[in-house]
Formats: structure tokens, C-alpha cells, sequence
């Protein structure tokens, strides 16, 4: 058993932090056995770790992340989608039916989830078997919590980075049994997005959603471009969401996540709705190479389920705290150019890369008593001279901190060291 000691920022609601000044958690079996602003008398004699004045958050969620495209991160940020998949991201993908080069980008990109916090994952990888067996490995040895699954294009793709439909299925389905039944790391379906998919294709995925009950990740309306694209391709439906429902993605009872979500239709709101679908709004994106900005607090307040994704190569930065801080700035943005938007704060943003996106895991995403003690320490960043309240520290961080202020990461009660588990990936 293990007593923290520090100032314990949570969620309470979507609207609130629950903020605990100088308060305790227990931990017990990697679980929170209590959270409280005294500690109660049987635990006295227990281990007490004194985090001081640093703030005690719960570990990140992003949901929407491209692992190959780690080292193009920060380039080609003046295209938008099509010329940027062109032009930059698929020659740097194709890089990976080299296993080396896997291996040297995936170890390093493991090390910096742990470093930036994020341990609860929804990553697309490529189309080479090896290469995301190989990243899934390291999510398992690094005890992180995933999806993931190889992609799947075969159309509309260049012909150095492609698959035959039959090929891609096989490799989907051949991934999916060898990786099936883990409780932290777990394969989805992962469709690139309609315009590189064919019918055939589709409905083959859909055949898998159904017979071994997984879900699936994909983009849905990341522009108008893209959503007019794909209706061209599939006449027969009238939008994105359309197709996935048809063709039987959606049948499985894993998390079904959707990136962007620009432009949603009435009826994709209703997908969303009624397959508990997630949207996955991942700011940095948007404002690169993706033409729009979600309706956040509109479909909030629709009920929809809202998480955080870095969407990296896409976006530019790994660390979630910052598109915390981006959502909130960019739906001023939206507010400003599209008066009745109402804009989003910080408060509803942490929920979203805390909260909603640790629910398509098992209980985590918040410090409360039932929950792993998936943690990290943070400085509080504030100046010694003026001195704020600690809703202010977790907005600074989240607006100018990064890794580096990070002291400390906990993942089911273990405080981890990123730098040592790298060697051990180096080794998997
Ligand atoms: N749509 C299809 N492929 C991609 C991708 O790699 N990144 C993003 N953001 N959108 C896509
Ligand atoms: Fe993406």
C-alpha cells in the first residue's frame, strides 16, 4: 500500500474540477482504495510519498494518434489532407516494411507517450503485419493501455503503399486473432478512411466487427473536401457515417472511434449516439492540415461523447495537455467567426482527455476511489512571487508546461521510468 500526498486534481463533472488541496491517495493493488483532504487513521502507519506543492493529475487519454507518422511531425504543415497524404504521409509510411526502421521509430515513440503522460491509447499503425506486431509488443512491454490495428487501404493509395483487398483482410483478421483476449492492449478495426477503401473492402471489415466483436477507429467528415469525396465513391449513401453502419462496421462491441468529426450530419449524430460512438477532436489537426473546426459544445450538448486526440503527424505535438489547451482556444475561434457556437473552457477539455477518453478502457481517466492509480506529478508551475489558485497551475501546464514538468508517472501503482523501459523496447 501506498500513500500520495499533493494537490489532487480530478474531474467532478464535465463542467467541474474536483480540486483537493494538500490531500491524500491510497493505493492499493494498483487500484485507489480512497481519495480525501485528511488521512484516515488505519492508514498512518503506511508508506506516505510527499509530492509536496506538485499536482497530482490523472494520466492522459489520446485517442486519435498515427504511430508511423512520429517523425514527421512539424512538417509539411503547409498542405492541407489530400496534399499532405501525397505528398508527405505516405512515402513516410511505406518506410516501414523495413522492421528496423519500425523498431528505432516505435521505441523512441513509446518512451515519449510515457515521457508526455499519455497512457491510454488509440493508435493507427501501417499496412506491414511485422511492423504492428512490432509497435504492439512494445505498447505490451512499456504495460500501456491500447487499441490498435493495421490499417487498411486498398484504393486511392500510391501503388508503393497499398494492399489488395483480400490481402488486407487476411492480415486484419490474422492480426486480430494473434492479439485478441489481452486486458491492456487490444486490436481494433482500422479502415483508413472511405475514400482509400473500397465496398469490397469494407464489407469484409464489417464481417470481422461482427465475428470477433471488436470495434473500430477511422476519420469521419475531417473536411468538406473529404466527405464530398467519399459520397462520390459510395453513391448509395448520403454521408461517411452512412457506410460504416451499412457495411456492418460497427456490429462489434468495442469502442467505435471517429477523428475530426468537422461536419457531422444529422444522421451521423445519430450513429454516434446509438452505437456510443466516440469523436475524437484533436485541435493541433484541425488547424494543420484539416479544413474546419468541430462543434464541440454543440455536440456536447447533443450528448455526444467527446475525447482528445495529438492526431500526430497530422498535428505537431504529443503531450494532450496542450490540445486540452487548444480546444479551448480554438472554439473561440469558432465562436468568433460562427457567433452561435458557444466555446468550451479548460475544465471541459480535461474531461475530455481524462475522462471520456479513459471510458473505452477499464477504469481509468480519473483519481477517484475504484480507479488505477494511472497518475502523474506535475510542478505547479507557479511563479513564487504570485500565487494563484491550482486550477490556474493545471491551465499554465496545460497551456506552457511540457515532459519536463513532469516529475513523476505512475501506471498502476508503478512509477515508471521512461528512459529505462526504451532499453527493454530496444529489446523486444
Ligand atoms: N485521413 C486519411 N489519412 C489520414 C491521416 O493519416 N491523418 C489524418 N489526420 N487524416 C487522414
Ligand atoms: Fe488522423
Amino acid at each position: 500500500m501506498q500513500i500520495h500526498k499533493g494537490n489532487i486534481i480530478t474531474s467532478a463533472s464535465y463542467d467541474e474540477l474536483r480540486i483537493i488541496e494538500q490531500g491524500y491517495i491510497v493505493v492499493k493493488d494498483g487500484f485507489i482504495e480512497d481519495v480525501s483532504d485528511t488521512l484516515k487513521p488505519e492508514y498512518e502507519k503506511e508508506t506516505l510519498i510527499d509530492h509536496k506543492e506538485k499536482l497530482i493529475l490523472p494520466a492522459f487519454c489520446d485517442l486519435h494518434m498515427h504511430a508511423p507518422q512520429y517523425p514527421q511531425r512539424g512538417i509539411g504543415m503547409d498542405c492541407l489532407l489530400f496534399d499532405w497524404l501525397s505528398g508527405y504521409t505516405f512515402p513516410q509510411e511505406s518506410n516501414y516494411k523495413d522492421i528496423q526502421y519500425a523498431k528505432s521509430v516505435y521505441a523512441r515513440l513509446v518512451r515519449e507517450f510515457l515521457r508526455q503522460g499519455s497512457f491510454h491509447l488509440s493508435l493507427f499503425t501501417t499496412i506491414h503485419y511485422d511492423a504492428c506486431d512490432l509497435l504492439y509488443k512494445m505498447l505490451k512491454e512499456a504495460g500501456l493501455y491500447a487499441y490498435t490495428g493495421l490499417v487498411n487501404m486498398d484504393r486511392n493509395s500510391p501503388d508503393y503503399y497499398v494492399d489488395e483487398t483480400a490481402v488486407s483482410l487476411e492480415k486484419t483478421e490474422r492480426f486480430i486473432c494473434e492479439h485478441l483476449g489481452d486486458e491492456k492492449v487490444k486490436p481494433i478495426l482500422t479502415p483508413r478512411f472511405a475514400p482509400t477503401c473500397s465496398r469490397p473492402l469494407m464489407e469484409g471489415l464489417g464481417k470481422l466487427a461482427e465475428k470477433y466483436d471488436v470495434g473500430v477507429q477511422t476519420h469521419l467528415v475531417e473536411s468538406k473536401a473529404e466527405a464530398a469525396w467519399a459520397k462520390e465513391l459510395y453513391p448509395e449513401f448520403a454521408s461517411d457515417g452512412e457506410i460504416y453502419e451499412a457495411l456492418g462496421l460497427l456490429k462489434g462491441s468495442g469502442p467505435k472511434i471517429f477523428a475530426h468529426v468537422i461536419f457531422p450530419t444529422e444522421t451521423e449524430e445519430r450513429i454516434l449516439k446509438e452505437y456510443n460512438g466516440i469523436s475524437v477532436h484533436c485541435p493541433d489537426a484541425t488547424s494543420n492540415i484539416i479544413a474546419g473546426i468541430m462543434p464541440s459544445a454543440a455536440m456536447q450538448k447533443k450528448g455526444l461523447k467527446i475525447a482528445l486526440g495529438s492526431d500526430v503527424g497530422g498535428g505537431h505535438f504529443l503531450g494532450i495537455y496542450r490540445q486540452i489547451a487548444r480546444a479551448a482556444q480554438i472554439s473561440k475561434m469558432k465562436q468568433f467567426y460562427e457567433p452561435e457556437h458557444d466555446k468550451i473552457e479548460l475544465a471541459n477539455a480535461f474531461y475530455m482527455a481524462t475522462v471520456n477518453g479513459g471510458s473505452i478502457f477499464d477504469r481509468v481517466g480519473k483519481l477517484e476511489k475504484g480507479y488505477r492509480f494511472n497518475a502523474l506529478v506535475v510542478d505547479d508551475m507557479l511563479d513564487e512571487e504570485y500565487h494563484t489558485s491550482l486550477s490556474d497551475a493545471l491551465e499554465r501546464f496545460c497551456y506552457i508546461g511540457d515532459e519536463r514538468n513532469i516529475a513523476e508517472r505512475y501506471i498502476d501503482g508503478k512509477k515508471i521510468d521512461p528512459d529505462e523501459v526504451y532499453e527493454r523496447l530496444l529489446k523486444v
